[in-house]
Parts: C-alpha cells; sequence; structure tokens
C-alpha cells in the first residue's frame, strides 16, 4: 500500500463504511473456491495466474483510449460476479465482508449490490436477496456490525431492466412489510454517456417508497462535473439526490461546492481508488482543501478493495492521515462525519458518536 502500515491509532479508530460494492470485496481465494463448487470456468488455470489478474491497474477506459485488448477495471469486477450462484455464496460473500469489517473496527455499512448482474442469468432476485439479507443478520449477530443494504442500477444497462429489477427487489426494502435488507438506491459502473437523469423515473419510485438515494459520479470521467450538476440540481424533481458517491471534480466549479453546502449533500469518497490514477501531490492537496471548505461533508470509504490492490477502509484512512496531514482529532471528526452522512437511525447514530467521543477522550 504505497510503503504505509495501517498505525495503531487507525486500527482502532471507531468506522463507518458508506461505499463498499460487495462485488468488490470478493477475494481471490472465495472466487477460486466458489468457481470451484459451481463448476464455473475461470480464464486462469491456476490460483497464482487468478491472483496475478488482481495485481493489475485498469486504468484504461475503452471509449476514451481504445481497446487495448485489457479488461477493464469494469469487465474484471462483472467478471467476478460470475462464480456467485447459490444463496450460500452470497451469504458468505456478505459474511467475509462484514467479518473483515469487525476486524477492521468498522460498527456500520453501506454496502452497495448489483442485483440486476445476476437476473440475466437466471438467477432469482430471492437467491441474491435471502443470501445477502441472512449475513446482514448473522453478521449483526456475530460480528456485532450493523448493516443497511443499497440497491444499485447498472448505468449502462437499460432504465426498463433497473426498474423491472427494483420491483423484483423491493419486497427486500425496508418499506411497510419488507424484509428490510436495503434502504437506499444507488447508480453505479460505466457512467460514459449515461448521466443521472436518464434514471429519473427509477428513482422517483424508490423516492416514493421512502427509500434514500445516492448515486455514483466517477471522479475524472467524461461529463463528470456535468453528472454532479445534475445529481445536485436536476434529479428527484429538482431537489436534488441526498448523497454522491465519489463527486471529486465538484471542486472544479464553484456551483457545485455551493450546491453541495446550500443543500447538505456529501461526498463518499475512495481515496485509494483516485490514488490509482493520480499522484499524490495532486489527489491529496485537494482532498485537504474539501477538508478546509466549510459546508462540505465527505467521508473515507474502499469503493472496491479487492480489486484495488486490497486496500480496505483503514488503508484509504490511513492514507488521508498521513498525506494530507491530519490530525488524530481530525481523523475522529471524519468518522463522526462519516455517522452523520450515515442513513442509521437515530438511536444507533446516537452510540456510535458516543464511543467516538470515547475514544478521543482516551486516544487522541
Ligand atoms: N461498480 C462497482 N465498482 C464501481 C466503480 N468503482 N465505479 C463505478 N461503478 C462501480
Ligand atoms: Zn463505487
Amino acid at each position: 500500500m504505497n510503503g504505509l502500515e495501517i498505525s495503531p491509532f487507525i486500527a482502532a479508530l471507531p468506522k463507518v463504511e458508506l461505499h463498499v460494492h460487495i462485488e468488490g470485496t470478493l477475494t481471490p481465494a472465495l472466487r477460486w473456491r466458489l468457481a470451484r463448487r459451481n463448476n464455473v470456468p475461470l480464464p486462469y488455470a491456476t490460483y497464482d495466474e487468478l491472483l496475478e489478474s488482481y495485481n493489475v491497474l485498469y486504468n484504461h477506459r475503452k471509449e476514451v483510449h481504445g481497446d487495448n485488448g485489457a479488461p477493464t477495471f469494469l469487465e474484471t469486477y462483472f467478471a467476478g460476479t460470475q462464480v456467485l450462484c447459490q444463496e450460500d455464496d452470497f451469504y458468505e460473500l456478505g459474511m467475509a465482508y462484514l467479518e473483515k469489517a469487525r476486524d477492521m473496527n468498522v460498527r456500520y455499512a453501506e454496502p452497495f449490490f448489483d442485483l440486476q448482474a445476476y437476473l440475466p442469468r437466471g438467477i432469482a432476485a430471492a437467491t441474491v436477496l435471502n443470501g445477502y439479507m441472512r449475513a446482514q443478520r448473522e453478521g449483526a449477530e456475530r460480528f456485532g456490525v450493523q448493516s443497511n443494504w443499497i440497491m444499485c442500477f447498472i448505468r449502462d444497462r437499460p432504465v426498463e431492466e433497473g426498474i423491472a429489477t427494483y420491483e423484483a427487489a423491493r419486497p427486500w426494502a425496508r418499506i411497510p412489510g419488507g424484509h428490510g435488507l436495503f434502504h437506499a438506491v444507488g447508480l453505479a459502473s460505466n457512467e460514459y454517456d449515461r448521466p443521472p437523469m436518464l434514471f429519473e423515473k427509477a428513482f422517483q419510485m424508490a423516492k416514493q417508497d421512502g427509500l434514500h438515494t445516492t448515486m455514483h459520479c466517477d471522479v475524472d470521467q467524461k461529463d463528470a462535473a456535468d453528472h454532479i450538476h445534475e445529481a445536485i440540481f436536476d434529479v428527484l424533481g429538482g431537489h436534488g439526490t441526498e448523497r454522491i458517491d465519489h463527486g471529486l471534480n465538484a471542486l472544479d466549479r464553484p456551483e457545485l461546492l455551493q450546491g453541495l453546502a446550500s443543500k447538505g449533500i456529501p461526498l463518499t469518497l475512495c481515496p485509494h481508488a483516485y490514488h490509482r490514477r493520480q499522484a499524490t501531490d495532486v489527489l491529496f492537496p485537494k482532498l485537504r482543501r474539501l477538508w478546509e471548505l466549510e459546508g462540505v461533508k465527505w467521508c473515507i470509504n474502499s469503493d472496491d478493495p479487492t480489486y484495488m490492490h486490497n486496500v480496505w477502509i483503514d488503508g484509504a484512512m490511513e492514507k488521508v492521515y498521513h498525506y494530507c496531514g491530519l490530525s488524530k482529532a481530525d481523523m475522529v471528526q471524519l468518522s463522526r462525519d462519516a455517522v452523520e452522512i450515515s442513513w442509521a437511525d437515530e438511536k444507533l447514530k446516537a452510540e456510535l458518536l458516543q464511543e467516538l467521543e470515547r475514544f478521543e477522550e482516551k486516544d487522541c
């Protein structure tokens, strides 16, 4: 991880994770085991070859750089989902993340899931969602990590397919009479020529059901700032989304920063994901600037840790701590901000804030 070790302070800091794709936590070991269990062929002859495939940077985008024959990041990520077939597979993936979260002192998480990736393969919504729901319940009991999950629309697939997926998932939503697995919808995958407003109808449906809304505005993509503009000012009948995932290009235009601040829309940032593409002395001054700005809240997350050099939330926090030159008290404040940005219920938020207060008295 760029030579940084996780310090005892960052390891012990109580954490909240709001931007992690559950499919982006699939370890090579679990992928290998599930491929065998489900007779899914992998394009790697040996486990070492599979491990090696995780070392690639996946920096190029076909629309921008042309097809160089290598898979893009998202192609690699979706290839990983092929080994997930049975309810137990989804359960084990969820439990593996929540156990790892416990080990990193993550107390609460809001993992994304891509149901839409499985339905075209003939996997029933119930198979996926019952597996994740068992993990949600057991992970809270066994590991003490509470979670509310987020269903993402896959934005480079047809909008109507996303809406049909939402309808299939609805019984597992946190709505009256629902199972309570997920409490929000998001927007992920390739945003090239797929702005947030295309999904207005889908977001309106979820909002009417009382769910929260968030959307990816990935960093330095084509039209990134325009997508942020739509997410703040246009979506949901002009009310705007409740949160933006990434959204770092808001720094490019003053009206975007003003919009985030005035509407109280926070950013879930994933510093290591950007550090793969931006130099240290370019990226971290931007985060430092965002830290010093009044009014725009943000928090630190991992995104897709197993496909991003195995850097998890603790590694992402260590980078911000070290390269932004923040104090211990600043890092506690970032954890506090994550609690406030989260959609945990008020009781849990109060408990987490109390724990952070005790931690600050003892460790800062
Ligand atoms: N889905 C999973 N990981 C993603 C990422 N890093 N960007 C956009 N969509 C994603
Ligand atoms: Zn993401």
